[in-house]
């Protein structure tokens, strides 16, 4: 008997089977796969979008080696922006696989990294082994034990993750006095079709609240944009038609299995349909916009 068939139709299968959908509740965040799938494809230590010095070039012109490069000119201009003496203590929240803190530390600071995400904690321990890490979300740790701690405190597109009020409220805590914020992230106009970033003008309502002030806006949405436009055509023109292929070669040499097995294609269909359009660069330049943004306390 197939041993497909075999593991449906024995009893304990079931029950393994009900273990492993448990772990579908596991928070995403503490191993993201995506931010992993990226990881894998890029190797450059950065999970951000880069920033294109070029904003007008093709998408099929693009290489992955451009991507890279965007990615490192993009930390560049983050660090350009710190202006506080070096061992000042810094904190890069949602730091990724580490790249900025590597960059950071090389100029002298004192840099802490903090991630909720598992695999990126066993990454950045095995190859930067000096720097410190917290390993929770932000809105877990407790802003007292860091209490006007950080002199600078980075949110290099993570700031999108947190909740608002509490990433604010946070960050008013841990940063010192006369600190300085950088966030680098994209934020809503409105009530977009798709919900990630936050709505711009409830960011600006929040760091009002708590007494912050942007010294420095950057729009660099033409910026990203190439990088977007790089992964619609690498996934409309390759992506797609990979998967499409899939389909018709199980349909063809596994028809029973892939009876059992469509409607779950057909939910993956949509899925994939919805992330097309959350890369889509026309849609994305719409309805966001990305900022590179430095902030300290009214003066
Ligand atoms: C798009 S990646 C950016 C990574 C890195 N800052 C960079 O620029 O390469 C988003 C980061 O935010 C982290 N993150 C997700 N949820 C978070 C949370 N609640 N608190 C802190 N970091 C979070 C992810 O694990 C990841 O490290």
């Amino acid at each position: 008997m197939d041993i497909w068939l075999k593991k449906l139709l024995w009893p304990g299968h079931w029950i393994k089977a009900a273990r492993s959908s448990a772990k579908k509740n596991r928070s995403r965040s503490q191993a993201d796969p995506q931010l992993l799938l990226y990881d894998r494809i890029l190797q450059t230590d950065f999970l951000h979008y880069g920033y294109f010095d070029d904003p007008d070039i093709a998408a099929d012109e693009i290489s992955l080696a451009d991507i890279k490069k965007a990615q490192r000119r993009y930390a560049e201009l983050i660090i350009a922006q710190m202006t506080a003496p070096p061992e000042t203590e810094v904190l890069d929240v949602g730091c990724g696989m580490g790249g900025l803190l590597s960059m950071i530390a090389k100029k002298g600071y004192r840099v802490t990294g903090l991630t909720p995400d598992r695999n990126q904690i066993d990454y950045i321990r095995e190859k930067y082994k000096e720097i410190p890490l917290i390993h929770a979300r932000f809105q877990d740790i407790s802003p007292e034990e860091h209490k006007d701690k950080y002199g600078t405190v980075i949110f290099s597109e993570s700031l999108q993750y947190i909740d608002l009020p509490t990433a604010m409220c946070y960050t008013d805590k841990i940063l010192s006095k006369r600190g300085e914020l950088i966030i680098v992230d994209y934020f809503r106009l409105d009530e977009a079709h798709e919900q990630s970033g936050h709505i711009w003008q409830e960011f600006m309502a929040e760091t009002e609240k708590r007494g912050f002030v942007i010294r420095y806006k950057q729009d660099i949405t033409a910026n990203i944009r190439p990088t977007l436009a790089f992964a619609h055509h690498f996934c409309t023109n390759i992506g797609l038609p990979l998967y499409e292929f899939i389909k018709l070669k199980l349909d063809h040499k596994h028809p029973g299995k892939y009876y059992f097995i469509r409607e779950l294609f057909e939910k993956w269909d949509k899925k994939i349909d919805s992330n097309i359009k959350t890369i889509d660069p026309e849609c994305f330049c719409r309805q966001k916009r990305y900022y590179l943004l430095k902030l300290t306390r009214e003066a």
